[in-house]
């Protein structure tokens, strides 16, 4: 069976998919620097499959020990590249963090699966936050990408680009980058799930951690949208049904025979739900009341955000399965779960 490299595995859609590599009989080995993780994770995804994944701890910025470490896993043959900083507000305080994380891991990967000289198929991590403010709902890949609101958004907006180009220059990489949308929500195991450092800026998070007593109040960023609530609208996706995109994705590799092979597929569920429809569904599906109050706009929120899904559908063969619903009830488990047991 085909052996694939998850970068930045032990984060929360990494373990996810880690999961479901698993369990559809994927040998997998995984690389992370614990930055934003912790070893805890690999003892969760570990338990959800009933295996022993392998794991290396490994900074992707570190050129010397990332040739290493691909020189000695030479028999991979796919790679699912995760790793990256992701916190929008932060990388607008410590850009050359961002530039220096995002892009230095990306290359220094690239550079060392190169040298293999073998066939590789590769998925890359993207976000619907290239599209900025789209012109046209749902959005479809042809929506023009616009200048980036941060430098995150502009890592991953440089980040395809790169990738695009060593297609074009080499054809033993074939690659997909998947531009999520909201993914939320945990695994129905409740041993693996979102862990936010500090005060999380992630609306369900937010939710969650309100619920069980550990922050105030949620504020809901804005009611005078032009939306039909007044509240932003996203494409809130199972985190599950996120990572089962990422295995669509290298099956449809495999069949790819022409070279310098590039594309890149939307990641929602194609529908869009208001903050105020999430606040209400979690209340209906935990049976608890949240405490909200509405406050001022986020800056560089945009009103509307969902996706238009069809090409994944057709062409992938992936489709959403899960529910608002399931999400926020497999959130609010997990949310109970670390809770009682200290991570
Ligand atoms: P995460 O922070 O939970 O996972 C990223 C993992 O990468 C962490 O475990 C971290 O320790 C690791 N990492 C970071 N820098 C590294 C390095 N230099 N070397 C090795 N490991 C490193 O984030 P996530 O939410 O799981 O996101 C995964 C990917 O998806 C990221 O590229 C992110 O930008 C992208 N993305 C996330 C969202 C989202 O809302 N969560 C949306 C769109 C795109
Ligand atoms: C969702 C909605 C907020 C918190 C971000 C990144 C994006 C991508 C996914 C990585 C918005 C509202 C939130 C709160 C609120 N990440 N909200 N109160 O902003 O759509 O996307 O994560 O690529 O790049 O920007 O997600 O969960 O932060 O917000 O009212 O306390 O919830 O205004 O409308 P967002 P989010």
């Amino acid at each position: 069976m085909s052996k694939i490299l998850v970068t930045g595995g032990l984060g929360y859609i990494g373990s996810h998919t880690v999961v479901e590599l698993v369990n559809k009989g994927y040998e997998v080995v995984i690389v992370d620097d614990l930055s934003n993780s912790s070893l805890c994770v690999l003892d969760g995804i570990n338990k959800t499959c009933n295996k022993s994944v392998k794991f290396e701890k490994l900074d992707l910025r570190n050129i010397k020990f990332t040739k290493d470490f691909i020189e000695n896993n030479k028999d991979i043959d796919g790679v699912i590249h995760f790793a990256a900083s992701k916190a929008v507000g932060e990388s607008i305080e410590n850009p050359l963090k961002y530039y220096s994380n995002n892009l230095f891991s990306l290359i220094n990967l690239s550079e060392a699966l190169k040298d293999l000289n073998k066939p590789i198929k590769f998925i890359f991590s993207s976000s619907a936050t290239v599209y900025g403010d789209p012109e046209i709902l749902p959005i479809t890949e042809n929506e023009s990408i616009k200048v980036a609101e941060s430098p995150y958004g502009n890592t991953k907006q440089i980040g395809e680009e790169i990738l695009y180009d060593l297609t074009q220059s080499n054809s033993d990489f074939k690659v997909i980058s998947l531009r999520y949308f909201n993914p939320i929500g945990a695994h129905i195991s409740a041993e693996i799930g979102e862990l936010p450092i500090g005060i999380p800026q992630n609306l369900v998070p937010f939710i969650t951690q309100t619920a069980i007593g550990k922050r105030k109040e949620l504020v809901v960023f804005g009611d005078d949208y032009p939306t039909k609530d007044g509240s932003c609208i996203r494409d809130f996706i199972h985190v599950v049904d996120l990572a089962n995109a990422h295995i669509k994705s290298l099956e449809y590799l495999n069949k790819i025979t022409k070279p310098n092979f590039y594309d890149t597929f939307n990641i929602g569920t194609g529908h869009g739900s208001s903050v105020f429809d999430l606040i209400n569904s979690f209340e209906i599906v935990t049976n608890q009341k949240l405490k909200y109050k509405v406050g001022k706009r986020r800056k560089g929120d945009v009103g509307e955000c969902y996706a238009n899904v069809n090409k994944a559908n057709k062409i992938l063969n992936w489709k959403s399965k899960l529910s608002i619903e399931d999400s926020l009830l497999s959130a609010w488990n997990w949310e109970k779960k670390i809770n009682n047991e200290k991570l």
